[in-house]
């Protein structure tokens, strides 16, 4: 009998390990299953022969070794020549002939190119090499070949060769010295803290393999709003640290500076880019780093934005600014970055010529032809700034004589943050793959960047990544799918979506089919879900822009001078950009674009308000008027959520149970913060136009019981600001030590699910215990929360969402479920203020269990 029942465990229980962190991400190099085992196992090598000692050449045999190991079971030893078993030889294309080895490179590999090729040396065992342009490109063919292994791909004649796209494929980090990230969401720095670098630099370690399996090859390791200290001598060593760490990755540091550095911390009186003290000051400083840092892959400059100073202050142009630091740069081989996000953020939003959109065209395209050849114009990838949908940048297709690299943001500012799941390389490959027809059709953006339409050699992709020191370095397990992506477009951006994700989620959680299908499919719908429910049409993020871009709040990107307006009042929404007569933005584009654009009925309905301004009742191409489709999309958005949770929940056991667990939670918070922007978009739409929900659901929720209208001992009500992220007419606050309310049951007897919907702002912990329905079967409450049965539960709020007040950022949910209820029974909420925390409730809805 005990045998009986081991042997049914062993068919029962998946073939998952017990937990993962989600540190290794997509190089875990889990073992294959079965058959894909053996036959992966009968075609790796039995040895391994480095030619020469390079440090990432090193690193490329030690990954090797590792990778078959992990996916195989087999070990692999290094060898120091080729012998009679079957062996992969590594090294620079260089390096070959001279090892004499049996194979010939042939045609070059391009730069960075590799090549992993099958040859055999007379009657000796089929052997392979894997050869790369440089150094660093060696490990790029083997993370190529490890990627092959793990996803089940790899043959006994193998001919791959591939080169990237363009020479530029940076991240850039918003880090400052004090171990903050701006628009970070994955715990602190893992290169600074105190002001200085850390003095455990593994996580940059750990980080560098990571980049380099992507092909990765320039970081910036400072906030583009630069800290002028980064130029001081004083604190070279310490940039060098960092280098000599990321280096044997093949990645290059790149560092973000302040445009008055030379007044700042140079002592000079001015910082006018002709002034020639001011010029021999950056010659001077930039070759002192580079005795400190001698393969410093280049600088990035934010000038002239949001209060950041740059030219304008001595009347110089942009390419006066950039030129005095590229020649710095030159003799050294090092790239300038010079941001195209330049705007006025002080703009009247009165104006209705007013268009922040046409900001970086306006700025840049006269100076076409002025920037020396080592500066790159670094375009966010629309006119904005990583909005939910924006269309490409018009900047792309207006300089012709200047390099361009595409600025993607890898971390999620505007997408939800570390708690949103929103997978970005569809909407990066809609900018990427639109055509601005300015050569004729067939001139797409990845062609632009890449360098390949008018002939400049240096352009390429740069990713804001911000990753930190949490364990799966995002605070969120499917953010990674978003650095993966970054990484894998920029080495080949003809790359579909459905391609990328397939390679991420089976390298992430296994090729369990169930897994794939389930992970691919809501990765892949994922940016469309976020954008039906945070701003559609071309609205763009409906968030709190001028707080902290997380929470809903409609009107805080109007009447202020950000200029992100969408301009809706009662009558209509959208911002007119037309030539006839709105802000003329559409001009920026060539004239085959601009015409569709010009045209409402031509716009593609997901950018219509970002180019036009409608009335609410205008009929969109889909056939639903303007505000409908925004109840609708709200609706299908928070629906599309609580289907992922659902369908998470089937992989259950398929997935280690801590990322299984931590995903879980993640999702059904997401699902709960889908249906606050719900009704707070849905609702401020409706007010404001007047114009009924088709469907009715609009102002109506059943089962749903405001805390206001509760028998409230305490509690007192309050206001949440701004007023839609609220639901009813506000919430209620404790303001004494304990505070009750009280709700009743007045449907039908049935198990329900019961949602408290409640505020946990950051300054304090309050706690809430719940009391619910009679008597019944017991059930426990959802995975994460704390004690509960059927009739009751306590939790402490202490989430730690980016808000100090009862807004969309803080509203939050707890939910019991499976509660049994008949009429007149009670729901009660105690709740114990905290701090300037007072436990506040906006409602109670109830829905039927696991609804
Ligand atoms: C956004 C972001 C800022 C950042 C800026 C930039 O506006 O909110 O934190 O500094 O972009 O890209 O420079």
């Amino acid at each position: 009998m005990r045998t009986l029942i081991s042997l049914a465990l062993v068919i029962i229980v998946p073939a998952v390990a017990g937990a993962e962190d989600g540190h290794a991400a997509w190089l875990r190099y889990a073992p294959l299953d079965g058959a894909a085992r053996t036959r992966a196992a009968a075609l790796v090598p039995d040895t391994v022969v480095t030619l020469g000692d390079a440090a990432p050449v090193l690193k490329a045999r030690d990954e090797l070794i590792r990778g078959i190991r992990g996916i195989t079971g087999r070990d692999v030893r290094p060898a120091d020549a080729m012998g009679n078993e079957r062996t992969i030889v590594l090294g620079t294309a260089a390096s070959f002939p001279a090892a004499s080895v049996g194979y010939t490179i042939g045609q070059p590999l391009g730069r960075d190119g590799y090549a992993i090729e099958s040859f055999r040396r007379g009657s000796a065992p089929p052997a392979v090499a894997i050869a790369g342009e440089r150094d660093r490109a060696v490990l790029y063919g083997v993370f190529a070949y490890l990627r092959r292994l793990s996803l089940g791909q790899l043959t006994a004649d193998l001919r791959e060769r591939s080169e990237p796209a363009a020479p530029v494929r940076w991240l850039n980090h918003w880090e400052n010295v004090d171990g903050t990230i701006e628009r970070g969401y994955g715990g602190r720095s893992i290169f600074w803290e105190g002001g200085k670098v850390r003095d455990d630099l593994r996580l940059v370690d750990d980080y560098g393999r990571l980049l380099a399996s992507l092909g990765i090859n320039g970081l910036s390791i400072n906030n583009v709003n630069a800290n002028p200290v980064f130029l001081t001598r004083e604190f070279l060593p310490q940039i060098a640290r960092v280098a000599g760490v990321l280096r044997p990755w093949g990645v290059q540091v790149v560092l973000s500076v302040d445009f008055a550095s030379p007044q700042k911390v140079g002592g000079l009186q001015t910082y006018d880019p002709l002034d020639p003290g001011v010029v021999d000051w950056w010659k001077k400083t930039i070759d002192t780093v580079y005795t400190s840092v001698p393969d410093l892959a280049g600088i990035v400059l934010k000038a002239d934005s949001e209060g950041r100073v740059g030219p304008s202050a001595y009347k110089r142009t942009h390419a006066d600014a950039a030129n005095v630091i590229a020649r710095a740069l030159k003799p050294h081989g090092g790239v300038f970055c010079y941001r195209g996000f330049v705007y006025d953020h002080r703009m009247d939003w009165r104006n209705l010529e007013n268009d922040r959109a046409r900001a970086a065209y306006d700025n840049f395209k006269s100076l076409d032809g002025q920037f020396d050849d080592n500066v790159i114009i670094q375009i966010k990838h629309g006119p904005i700034d990583f909005q939910v949908r924006e269309p490409a940048s018009p900047l792309f297709g207006a300089l012709q004589k200047t390099n361009e690299a595409i600025e993607l943001q890898i971390t999620q500012e505007y997408f939800g943050q570390g708690r949103h799941t929103v997978f970005l390389v569809p909407m990066w490959k809609e900018t990427l793959d639109f055509d601005m027809q300015v050569k004729g059709p067939g001139t797409t953006v990845k062609q632009i960047v890449s360098g390949r339409t008018w002939g400049n050699p240096t352009g390429g992709f740069i990713g804001v990544s911000n990753v930190g020191r949490d364990p799966n370095w995002f605070g969120n397990h499917m953010s990674q799918a978003n650095l993966y992506g970054f990484g894998r477009l920029a080495w080949n951006p003809d790359l579909t979506s459905k391609e990328i994700i397939d390679e991420w989620t089976r390298l992430t959680f296994g090729s369990d089919p169930r897994v794939v299908e389930t992970v691919d499919a809501l990765q892949l719908s994922s940016w469309r879900v976020f954008e039906n429910y945070t701003g559609p049409l071309g609205l763009q993020t409906l968030t709190d822009i001028v707080g902290n871009h997380f929470g809903v709040s409609v009107e805080a990107s109007e009447r202020n001078g950000w200029g992100q307006w969408h301009r809706a009042d009662e009558k209509g929404v959208g911002m007119d950009r037309t030539v006839a007569t709105g802000t003329g933005y559409i001009k920026q584009y060539s004239p085959a674009v601009a015409k569709v654009y010009e045209s409402v009925d031509a716009t593609p309905d997901d950018l219509v308000l970002f180019l036009h301004h409608l009335p609410y009742t205008h009929k969109l191409r889909s056939g639903k008027t303007v505000v409908q489709f925004i109840y609708d999309s709200h609706y299908d958005g928070a629906d599309a959520v609580a289907g992922w949770v659902r369908d998470w929940k089937t992989l259950e056991g398929r997935v280690d149970a801590e990322r299984y667990a931590a995903i879980l939670k993640q999702l059904e918070y997401q699902a709960g913060a889908a249906v606050v922007w719900r009704d707070a978009v849905a609702r401020w739409f409706h007010r404001t136009s007047g114009i009924p929900d088709a469907a009715g659901r609009v102002g109506t929720y059943p089962g749903r019981m405001e805390a206001e209208a509760a028998t409230l001992e305490g509690y007192v009500p309050a206001q949440v600001t701004p007023w839609e992220a609220g639901s009813g007419e506000g919430a209620v606050e404790c303001k004494a030590q304990k505070c009750t309310a009280t709700f009743r049951h007045s449907g039908q007897a049935g198990r329900y699910d019961v949602i408290v919907q409640y505020f946990d702002v950051n300054t304090g912990a309050a706690r809430y215990s719940l009391r619910a329905g009679t008597a019944g079967r017991s059930a426990s409450a959802a995975p994460d929360q704390s004690a509960a049965s059927a009739r009751q539960a306590q939790w402490t709020a202490d989430d730690r969402f980016p808000t100090r007040r009862l807004d969309g950022a803080s509203s939050t949910r707890f939910i019991l479920p499976d509660v049994a209820l008949k009429p007149g029974d009670s729901i009660v909420i105690e709740g114990t203020p905290d701090g300037a925390e007072t436990a506040a409730l906006d409602y109670v809805e109830i829905r039927k269990a696991g609804g």
